[in-house]
């Protein structure tokens, strides 16, 4: 039985779909007729975010039993196609959590504190101590859309750092806010109240464009980071927001469209800081995310039950 890999996973989860015995074949950036080729034959499909598992693909694949997404995003896989077909899709909601929270609060103090800015004059010869004056992120309120394992995890750090949490989550209840010392508002409230918005929502016809440029203007002389899908956030009002003074920064992980088309908007604002999704690009969370999709795929290639975990 053959397991196709078309995003770049780690060697362990490689590993561990050989020594069961597996077929593996890797095919990385390959879209079109070239992936249709590709998975027709195979009988299990390893994608992270970069592949576009789409209805063309299902139909291609007449002998694909499971898509194991190595991550938590399923936004890329077409679930209602997947079970036309009969297809299990499976994803890993837990290995990378801490890899995405960390580098949440990570992108928070650097547009806090201008890091990738400062860094890059220095590294040009400018001594630019007297251009930035950052903000403390003790003290101010952590406004977080989305309150799920991301959001908590990320509400646990801040809250330890000394920052007021409030949150909007239609879906959780308040008790479990009130644990993570957040206190549960309606969106309206959380933006308002936000110095950083920060956003864990899924993209799912119900968060798409959620925050535009409205909502943004709630936040006013606030920032914003987004580590949780492109999409969430309309990119050309957050630019203009920035832009325009509207608010003092964002950091930007995720992206509408990926790789980043060079007439992104947010590529033309110096107060916008980017990183090319690398949420969950840790070593840790690469092997965690790798293996247990790998260990999805052999249960359910072996008729085993399969267990998103
Ligand atoms: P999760 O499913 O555990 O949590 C999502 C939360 O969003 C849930 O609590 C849900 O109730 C809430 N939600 C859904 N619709 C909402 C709405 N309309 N308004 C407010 N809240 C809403 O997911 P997670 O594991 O916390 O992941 C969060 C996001 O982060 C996902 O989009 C995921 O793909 C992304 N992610 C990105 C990276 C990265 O590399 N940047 C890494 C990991 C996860
Ligand atoms: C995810 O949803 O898990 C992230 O987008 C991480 C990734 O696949 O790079």
């Amino acid at each position: 039985m053959k397991v196709l890999v078309t995003d770049p996973i780690a060697d362990a989860g490689l590993e561990r779909l050989r020594e069961s015995g597996y077929e593996v074949e890797t095919a990385y950036d390959v879209e079109g007729d070239a992936l249709l080729n590709a998975v027709s034959d195979a009988n299990g499909l390893i994608v992270r975010s970069g592949t576009d598992v789409n209805r063309d693909v299902f139909e291609a694949a007449s002998d694909l039993v499971i898509v194991g997404r190595a991550g938590i995003g399923v936004d890329n896989i077409d679930i209602e196609a997947a079970t036309e077909n009969g297809v299990i899709v499976a994803n890993a909601p837990e290995g990378n959590v801490r890899a995405a929270a960390e580098h949440t609060v990570a992108m928070a103090f650097a547009a806090a504190r201008s890091i990738p800015q400062a860094h890059a004059r220095l590294k040009g010869g400018e001594w630019a101590k007297g251009d930035y004056l950052g903000t403390e992120l003790n003290g101010k309120t952590l406004g977080i859309v989305g309150l799920g394992r991301v959001g908590q995890e990320v509400a646990k750090k801040l809250d330890s750092l000394g920052m007021n949490l409030v949150a909007y989550d239609p879906y959780i209840s308040e008790d479990l806010a009130r644990q993570l010392g957040a206190e549960l508002v309606e969106l309206d409230d959380c933006l308002e109240q936000a110095d950083f918005l920060t956003v864990h929502t899924p993209l799912t016809p119900e968060t798409e464009g959620l925050i535009s440029t409205e909502e943004l203007a709630q936040v006013e002389g606030g920032y914003i980071v987004n580590c949780a899908r492109g999409g969430v956030i309309d990119e050309d009002a957050l630019a203009e927001a920035v832009a325009d003074g509207v608010l003092a920064g964002a950091a930007v992980d995720v992206f509408a469209e990926e790789p980043l088309p060079k007439d992104n908007p947010l590529l033309d604002v110096d107060d916008v800081i980017l990183t090319p999704h690398l949420g969950a690009s840790t070593e840790a969370a690469q092997e965690n995310v790798a293996t247990s999709t790998a260990d999805q795929v052999v249960a359910a290639l072996r008729e085993e039950p399969v267990i998103n975990a």
